[in-house]
């Protein structure tokens, strides 16, 4: 049993919510400090004071899905609603535990963001500046997780390589001048070598997902497709809810169960087929 605190922070916005335990020791609750602050560029010229307002809770709120997976009793919950200074207003959410000072919980920081728009959606540029961009936003999307940047992000040479390709594409999201999103379509798993098909694959940042971003970015890399390729492949896995329904509304059939190569975790394959050429001239969303 490790003698380190697990947890994560799974959403902010109305609420602030979360857990967090110590393995070794299941039945202590921790301490948990939410800290609140300005997210960059808001409360400019206000006279709200620019400092963190931190909010002490205790985790120990049942959570079903944590009995689930063998967490103890499951009891390891939080949930912190967001104080009136920062309510309505786009700002950063920390967690602390405070009695393990050095330990970083999983998905922090997070913003909460409450207006979206304007985002951009343009296809990467092969340059060295806008491909560091995306290593970093992939990078920090595999830090938020507990992964390791090192060997889950592809390396520069070849996402510049994609980039630079006329037979595949990779479009990025801008929100504020960051990448909050990316979707690449290009031959891949689980796509079979000498098929007619290009495979996609999408992720955002936390922060800008359930706003309807990757329905956008999913159309445009359909425009893209179109008269490139006779379909488009995914591949999903079956308990990602959220993407499914976006695949499902857009139209993608299911064509049944398919292996990661290498790990053999069970995804769902789905395709969709492409009508001729759409054009793509990059999108400005305003929603
Ligand atoms: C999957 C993902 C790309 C979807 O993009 P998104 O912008 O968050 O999704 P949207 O806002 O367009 O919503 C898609 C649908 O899911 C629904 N949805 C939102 N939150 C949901 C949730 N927690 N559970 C189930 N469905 C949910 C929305 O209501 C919407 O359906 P609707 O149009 O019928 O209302 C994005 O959430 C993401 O990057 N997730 C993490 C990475 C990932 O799973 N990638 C896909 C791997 S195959």
């Amino acid at each position: 049993m490790t003698a380190f605190p697990e947890g994560f922070l799974d959403g902010v916005g109305g609420m602030v919510t979360g857990w967090a335990w110590l393995p070794a020791d299941p039945a202590r609750r921790l301490r948990v400090e939410v800290r609140f602050a300005p997210a960059e560029g808001d409360f400019h010229g206000g006279d709200h004071p620019e400092v963190a307002l931190p909010v002490e809770a205790v985790a120990g709120q049942p959570r079903a899905d944590l009995a689930a997976t063998g967490k103890g009793d499951g009891c390891y919950g939080f949930t912190v609603p967001v104080p009136a200074l920062f309510a309505g207003r786009e700002h950063r959410v920390n967690v602390r535990l405070p009695d393990f000072p050095e330990a970083r919980l999983l998905g922090t920081p997070r913003t909460a963001i409450v207006v979206l728009a304007p985002v951009i959606l343009r296809t990467l540029e092969p340059n060295r500046e806008d491909v560091d961009r995306l290593c970093g936003f992939l990078a920090e999307a595999v830090r938020l997780n507990g992964g390791t940047a090192a060997t889950a992000v592809p390396d520069a040479a070849k996402i510049h390589g994609w980039a630079a390709a006329s037979d595949r594409c990779w479009l990025v999201a801008e929100r504020r001048g960051r990448i909050v999103g990316q979707c690449r379509v290009g031959p891949e798993w689980p796509v079979e070598p000498g098929t007619a098909a290009l495979a996609l694959g999408i992720e955002l940042h936390p922060d800008v997902r359930g706003f309807g971003l990757g329905r956008e970015l999913m159309m445009a890399a359909y425009r893209w497709a179109a008269g490139r390729c006779a379909r488009m492949e995914l591949a999903v896995l079956p308990h990602n809810a959220r993407a499914l329904r976006l695949y499902r509304a857009l139209g993608y059939a299911d064509l049944g169960p398919v292996p990661f190569p290498g790990t053999g975790e069970i995804h769902r394959r789905m395709a969709i087929p492409l009508p001729p050429y759409r054009p793509f001239g990059g999108v400005t969303l305003l929603v």
